[in-house]
């Protein structure tokens, strides 16, 4: 929430002026850098402009999912040749060193929003044919992570406006401007209630992703024109159950909305995965599409991954022995060849499936198997494992934290892989763990359902319910001793097409469906 004392105002303005005048830029000299230090995207007549809206994007700062979901689809619809895709961002303080030092600087100017008028720095980087651009304003965006703010909804109405203001500055007015969840909502909505009446913004088309439906952007109405400067009569678009819900706005806004699978777009019709939102998927039912994500096959590619103890292929899986007994050495766990390591990377939450993990452990725990655990999340799962840890050190091994070094070695050295997620919009982890030869057993939900076929490459259950899901395990533990047949199914894993191929051309057509 905002608070509007003077105090912050005062604040406000002074962090826009120091940033200002670090750079030392006016609005003159502003339109030369621009010039100067914009990349040249190389503009092929008929080339479609997409713009992905965001708020965050792989490889700069990733929280989760959707940042490797905007990196590598940005990627891969440039790399058709058919777009000029590019990508916009805040610039967290979190951004990694190594990539602030080569951002251009392109120019700065102000963005009003209500009684605001905010200082709004734009750096550019070019990678893999996308242009990312960067929004910057050290008042907002210099603290360290990226959300969990008291004014995280002020934060993105600015971001969101600034993705508006920033199109004649670096002129670039996209055909789809495609705005991933809540964060980015506002900009859809912006286009719709504002920006749509100028004649250089008319022909943009909103594409809104939801990525996760539980994240929505809810305020208070006391909000909407003081902080989210919508006005009045525009009050419907956003209002839902007395609140501004930012995602509903979107969704009311947008030409088309999509989420992140297919099963996905059908659950979110149903008020037991919507969190409350079922009403306004089903009544806009007719504009949503799921399109199930792809993954970087390229940066999770068992024979080249240079984080793995030894690199092997779905051909020949005999150094995947090698990541195994490395994992195991490295975790503390006895060097067993034949025993089946069970692995979960994932937020230690209820969503995740954790209710049922730890409903059944200690039975799990009594026959033939080793568990490995990764992850951070909920303060009474992360007790509960290392606790378990404590008692079974010959069993299980908690590691209580985000390492994606470690993540590597685990996806590599296990031989099954857990997903037992109550709602999974998507889940990337299960692909993932394909590609490296390991098996997944995940219960059939959303994007799990989509992307894992039973015996063809993992295990399923339908029910949300510990001991199916034991059974389960207790059947890919028997299979796996059956070396023959469980190398045919961890080929079938790894060779599972995951790439991006098929899906960016299920969003080529609905972009051009949009433009229609
Ligand atoms: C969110 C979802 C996850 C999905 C990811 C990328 O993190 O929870 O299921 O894979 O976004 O779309």
């Amino acid at each position: 929430m905002a608070t509007k004392s003077s105090d912050t105002k005062k604040t406000t303005s002074k962090t826009a002026k120091s940033a200002t005048t670090k750079k030392t830029s006016t609005a003159k000299t502003t339109k030369k850098v621009t010039e100067k230090n914009q990349p040249v995207a190389v503009k092929v007549e008929g080339k479609k402009k997409i713009l992905f809206v965001a708020s965050e994007s792989t490889p700069f700062i990733a929280t989760g999912g959707l940042a490797e979901v905007i990196g590598s689809l940005s990627k891969a619809l440039a790399a058709t040749g058919n777009y000029d895709v590019r990508v916009i961002i805040p610039l967290y303080s979190d951004i990694k060193r190594e990539y602030r030092e080569k951002f251009n600087y392109i120019g700065n100017f102000y963005v009003h929003l209500a009684w605001r008028n905010q200082y709004c720095g734009i750096f550019s980087y070019e990678q893999d044919g996308v242009i990312f651009y960067f929004i910057d304003n050290e008042f907002y965006f210099k603290r360290p992570g990226c959300y969990g703010y008291y004014d995280d909804g002020e934060r993105f109405a600015f971001f969101s406006r600034s993705v508006l203001e920033v199109m004649p500055f670096i002129n670039f007015y996209p055909d789809v401007m495609h705005c991933h969840d809540w964060q980015a909502a506002l900009a859809a909505i912006y286009l719709k209630t504002n920006y749509c009446f100028r004649p250089e913004y008319q022909f943009i088309r909103a594409l809104f992703t939801i990525h996760n439906i539980e994240y929505q952007g809810q305020y208070s109405l006391d909000l909407l024109c003081d902080l989210f400067d919508i006005y009045g009569s525009y009050q419907h678009l956003v209002e839902y159950n007395s609140a501004i819900n930012l995602m509903k706005g979107a969704i009311e806004c947008c030409e088309r909305f999509s989420t992140v699978s297919p099963r996905y777009a059908e659950e979110i019709k149903d008020a037991y995965y919507a969190h409350g939102l079922d009403r306004i998927v089903r009544n806009n039912a007719f504009k949503l599409r799921g399109i199930l994500n792809g993954i970087d096959v390229d940066g999770y590619n068992c024979a080249t991954d240079s984080h793995l103890y030894a690199n092997f292929t779905p051909d020949d899986f005999s150094n995947k022995a090698l990541c195994k007994k490395g994992l195991q050495r490295l975790l503390g766990l006895p060097q067993k060849p034949d025993t089946p390591i069970i692995s979960m990377v994932s937020r230690l939450v209820s969503h995740k499936g954790l209710d049922l993990v730890t409903n059944i452990i200690e039975e799990l725990l009594q026959d033939d198997v080793q568990v490995v655990i990764l992850g951070t999340g909920d303060a009474h799962f992360e007790g509960f494992f290392r606790n378990l840890a404590n008692r079974y050190p010959e069993k299980l091994s908690a590691n209580i934290v985000f390492n994606s070094d470690l993540s590597r070695k685990i996806y590599s050295g296990s031989d099954i892989f857990l997903m037992p997620s109550k709602s999974e919009p998507c889940g990337l982890s299960q692909m993932i763990a394909c590609r490296y030869g390991t098996v997944p057993i995940v219960r059939e939900t959303g994007g799990l359902y989509d992307s894992i076929k039973p015996l063809e490459n993992g295990y399923t259950f339908t029910n949300y319910n510990a001991h199916d899901m034991l059974y389960v395990i207790r059947e890919a533990v028997s299979a796996y001793k059956n070396k023959e047949e469980w190398a045919k199914l961890m080929y079938r894993a790894a060779t599972t097409d995951f790439s991006w191929g098929h899906s960016a051309k299920e969003y080529e057509a609905l972009y051009l469906d949009m433009l229609k």
